[in-house]
């Protein structure tokens, strides 16, 4: 959780994949720290061992904060019910097996396998996205950002009205469930996970991009800035086949723009680690390369004392 200066509270846990392009440069997978708060997915380890269970976080606000745009009734079937499932559903998957203890983004990266799926991947993901998902919103959001998220979107859209254009179709055109997503590409092509689906594109960019059903953009090394939810039971209560009408009014009266800020500016910071750190190993690579050689030298001279002492 971040504070801000303001009175709001902007909740970026799993705002950001700690594993695969950015775990290299975090060490641990799953320590991801901001500020002096912990990330979020909690789990209770028990004190004899193993067993650690996920717990299903609450969204950042009250389940009617949300009204009349989300009502309380789709808060509580989407979280109470359909998130909750997802969570106890992992947690009976996960115990005495080898995902037993990781964290819920590396269980998310193992079990996608490639695109060839664990049993847990569906639920772990759809964890992730949850937390993600209710922590894009707040009561009284929507508008336009400002700042440096709206000069690259405007960079990298064009304008931040054809950004909405393009987000909007793209989660209206999501065939069956999934999930849209607006991200920062920063990673190099060999993510070593899956196909990038856009590997002629220049990095450190943001994109649209939608998912089926429980897969998000970590698996793809790219760094989630927003999503919305779109399988049907995130709106079918509120706007009964009517997607198009719950995007909209997702876009214009509920995203936090504050948090996708915030996750925005976090990501750059995590990538300019990555970065140093990747520089730092190249560059002891080149050392230890150069020491190598230095053997070689020695033995030269070695061989010319030889010589002259014939
Ligand atoms: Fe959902």
């Amino acid at each position: 959780m971040l504070q801000t200066s303001s009175t709001n509270t902007v909740w970026l846990t799993c705002a950001l994949p700690p594993r695969q392009g950015l775990t290299g440069s975090l060490g641990s997978p799953g320590i991801l720290k901001w500020g002096n708060k912990e990330r979020h997915c909690k789990r209770k380890v028990g004190p004899a061992k193993i067993t650690a269970q996920f717990e299903l976080k609450p969204p950042p606000y009250a389940l009617n904060a949300l009204e009349p745009h989300m009502s309380q009734e789709t808060l509580d079937y989407h979280w109470g019910k359909h998130h909750r499932g997802y969570v106890e559903n992992l947690n009976r998957q996960i115990v005495g097996t080898d995902l037993d203890g990781m964290s819920l983004e590396e269980i998310i990266i193992v079990s996608y396998n490639k695109g060839d799926f664990l049993p847990a991947f569906n639920n772990a993901a759809q964890i992730w996205n949850h937390d993600f998902f209710w922590e894009s919103m707040k009561p009284g959001g929507g508008g336009k950002p400002t700042g440096d998220l709206l000069e690259l979107i405007e960079r990298d859209f064009g304008s931040f009205e054809r950004f909405m254009d393009r987000f909007k179709v793209a989660s209206s055109t999501q065939f069956g469930s999934g999930w849209a997503w607006l991200a920062y590409k920063a990673n190099r092509l060999d993510v070593g996970n899956a196909v990038n689906p856009f590997p002629s594109e220049e990095d450190k960019k943001l994109i649209v991009v939608k998912s089926p059903n429980a897969v998000n953009p970590l698996v793809w090394d790219y760094i989630p800035l927003l999503t919305v939810d779109v399988w049907e039971h995130s709106y079918y209560l509120d706007y009964p086949n009517r997607r198009e009408d719950y995007i909209s009014t997702y876009m214009d009266k509920l995203v936090s723009w504050e948090a996708v800020s915030l996750r925005l500016e976090l990501a750059k910071v995590l990538i300019a680690e990555r970065e140093t750190k990747e520089d730092e190993r190249k560059r002891e690579g080149e050392e230890k390369l150069t020491g190598n050689e230095d053997p070689e030298e020695e033995m030269y001279l070695d061989s010319g004392t030889d010589s002259e002492a014939d």
